[in-house]
Parts: C-alpha cells; sequence; structure tokens
C-alpha cells in the first residue's frame, strides 16, 4: 500500500508540477498521467476500505512489550492519521476531478465524468484540500516507512516483517514477548536456539 500511494503521489507532483495543464504543447501527456494518477486513487479508496473494515474484525497485533507509553502514543497517532488521509486525500481528489468535469479512464477498461457540472471555486476548494493533505501524508509515511527501518536493522526485531507478514510474524511473535529476532535474544529464551 506504501508503495502504491508513494507511485501516485509521484505521478501527481509529476504531472502536476512538471509537465502542468498550462503547458499547451504537452497537455495529452499531462492528461495521459492524470488518468493513470486517478484509476489508482480510486483503487486506494477501495483497499482502504477493504482493509478498514479487516481491521475492525480482527485486532491489530500488539506493540513489542516493554515500547513506552509516549512510543505507544506516537505509533497510534500516526498509524491513526495514516487511515484518516488515506480516505480524506482519494476523496478530495474525486472531489476535484468531479467539479473540474473531467474525463476519468481506467486503463482502457472504461471511462465517465463525474455526476456533477464543473464548478471551478469548488473545485479549487478540493484541490487545495487534496494537495495539503497529499504533502502531508506523503510526510507521515515517510517517517512511519523510516521508522519500520530503524526498527529492522538498528533496533533488530519483528516489528518491519510484523507490518509486511502479518499472520506469519504474529506466530513468531508469539513464542517471546519483545518479538527479539532470534540472533539477538537473550540466552534461553524460546526462539533463541537454546530451546
Ligand atoms: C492516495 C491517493 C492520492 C494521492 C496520494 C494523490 C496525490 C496527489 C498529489 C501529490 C498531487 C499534486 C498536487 C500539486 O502539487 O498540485 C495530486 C494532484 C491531483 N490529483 Fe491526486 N492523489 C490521490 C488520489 C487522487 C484521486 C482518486 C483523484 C481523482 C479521481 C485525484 C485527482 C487529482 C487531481 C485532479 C490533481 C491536480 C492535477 C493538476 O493540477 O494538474 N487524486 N494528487
Amino acid at each position: 500500500m506504501a508503495a502504491l500511494i508513494i507511485s501516485i503521489t509521484v505521478i501527481g507532483i509529476y504531472a502536476a508540477r512538471v509537465l502542468t495543464y498550462a503547458n499547451v504543447a504537452v497537455r495529452p501527456v499531462w492528461a495521459w498521467w492524470m488518468y493513470q494518477h486517478k484509476a489508482l486513487g480510486f483503487i486506494v479508496l477501495v483497499l482502504v476500505v477493504i482493509r478498514a473494515i479487516w481491521n475492525v474484525s480482527r485486532p491489530r497485533p500488539a506493540l513489542p512489550a516493554g515500547t513506552s507509553r509516549l512510543h505507544r502514543l506516537i505509533v497510534h497517532v500516526s498509524v491513526g492519521s495514516l487511515y484518516f488521509l488515506m480516505f480524506v486525500v482519494p476523496i478530495a481528489g474525486i472531489g476535484t476531478a468531479f467539479y473540474a468535469h473531467s474525463l476519468n479512464k481506467f486503463f482502457g477498461l472504461f471511462e465517465f465524468y463525474g455526476p456533477v457540472a464543473r464548478n471551478v471555486p469548488t473545485m479549487a476548494k478540493f484541490k487545495l484540500a487534496h494537495q495539503i493533505t497529499a504533502y502531508t501524508m506523503l510526510g507521515i509515511l515517510v517517517i512511519h516507512v523510516s521508522a519500520a527501518l530503524i526498527h529492522h536493522f538498528i533496533l533488530k526485531d519483528y516489528v518491519l516483517r510484523r507490518m509486511l507478514f502479518t499472520r506469519r510474524a504474529d506466530r513468531i511473535g508469539r513464542s517471546y514477548a519483545p518479538l527479539m529476532r532470534p540472533d539477538r535474544a537473550p540466552r534461553n529464551r524460546p526462539g533463541s536456539g537454546d530451546g
């Protein structure tokens, strides 16, 4: 999901800031990239809804034992705001596209216009909301991915693996509380190789 969102963001920045709608010479190229941007954005919205339903029906894995209260708070606030933004960013993008009354193409399968008439002031408000929320989400995502890499390469625990493969890592994590990798686990603990 993170890779998909980062790709959409890169395409959005490339279309809006490098090609630009105003540059008539490259407008067909701009339009092509925007079709991909919007289609992938619709997919993100559907995936986020499915994931939210999945998360509600299944409790999230616990944080490693020994995680401080401040650390827990930071994790909950950043994960909560990421979920919120993963809803709001595509919805604001859809508002922008619908009030611009621009064509949407879904990878050559079908195409459609938004159900509302063109309204430039409303489109501009949605566009501003889309820009602010998209760049905020990108910032949080970069922090989130960096934190996962710090867990993996510096703290050497299972947090990154659990983020990527929840079920397998749950199995690993259940065997000993701090989610240490066997090479880092204290001796005489289950999973440390000492039996
Ligand atoms: C997770 C999903 C999405 C992300 C991360 C995202 C991100 C972005 C970014 C970073 C920009 C460039 C903003 C700027 O600098 O002006 C942008 C522009 C835009 N996005 Fe999205 N977007 C997403 C989904 C969508 C969706 C679903 C739609 C519509 C169906 C959409 C429509 C637009 C439009 C119309 C623009 C303005 C393009 C322009 O001014 O040339 N986006 N988006």
